[in-house]
């Protein structure tokens, strides 16, 4: 019988440790900020500058910080397991890939790709993004915003998350609160295909009840030894 196959989604809380903030957590990104004044189409037709600004602070950053063991066991993973691996992130960080994931299903974005909202093209953007930005596609002005899904947008990716979700053998929630839509409804749909499911996190979680087995812990304690307990 084949191996079963494995799909794993991670939040927030899996790069903690490499020093990017969370969102929810004290000291997260939506303490002292609300999410209608950076995260939506709304706050960027209102006050671009402020938006970029945020985004330029989160996307430099990333030069600041490294992948930590949980991303490179989930890399490992990758590599090692015989069956197949998904894995999707709500996290618009690269570090996944950094520590050598190579497919990386990025269901809210990216920090380091632009989309011009002019002519559609998306491009991997490096520096701070202004209003005054050209767009090297289309050579037009004020178009280009961060390649991040805000709320009120559709995730990526979806019809290709549905389809590894739904034939997963074994489904991981990897530091997510699971309260963010549809992300927190993939456990429901992991369940109904019959896949066993594990939550691992630094803490219960208001959807812990929603899983069958539950690691609690820092994620680079508990994911590389998940991890192990696989592929051994
Ligand atoms: P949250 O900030 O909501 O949740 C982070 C989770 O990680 C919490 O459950 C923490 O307990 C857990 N955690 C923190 N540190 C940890 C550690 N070292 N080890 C293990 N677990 C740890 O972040 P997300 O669930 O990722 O969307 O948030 C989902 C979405 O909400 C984000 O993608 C973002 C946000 O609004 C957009 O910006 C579109």
């Amino acid at each position: 019988m084949s191996e079963p196959s494995v799909v794993v989604l991670t939040g927030a809380g899996i790069s903690a440790e490499s020093g990017l903030p969370t969102f929810r957590d004290k000291d997260g990104l939506w303490e002292g900020q609300r999410v209608e004044d950076v995260a939506c189409p709304e706050a960027f037709a209102r006050d671009p500058e402020r938006v970029q600004r945020f985004y330029n602070l989160r996307r430099a950053a990333l030069d600041t910080v490294e992948p930590n063991a949980a991303h490179q066991a989930l890399a490992r993973l990758q590599q090692a397991w015989p069956g197949r691996v998904t894995l999707i992130t709500q996290n618009v960080d690269d570090l996944h890939e950094r520590a050598g994931s190579t497919e990386v299903i990025h269901m809210h974005g990216e920090l380091r790709k632009a989309l011009c909202t002019h002519c559609g093209n998306r491009m991997i953007w490096l520096d701070d993004l202004h209003g005054s930005t050209l767009c090297p596609a289309c050579g037009r002005r004020r178009g280009l915003r961060p390649d991040i899904v805000w709320f009120g947008e559709i995730p990526y990716h979806m019809e290709r998350i549905d389809e590894a979700v739904g034939a997963a053998g074994i489904f991981t929630a990897i530091g997510t609160s699971g309260l963010v839509y549809p992300a927190s409804g993939l456990v429901h749909l992991a369940k109904s295909a019959g896949a066993r499911t594990l939550e691992i996190n630094n803490t219960q979680t208001q959807v812990s009840g929603c899983f069958d087995r539950h690691l609690i812990g820092p994620a680079t304690v508990q994911v590389p030894r998940w991890v192990e307990e696989l592929i051994g």
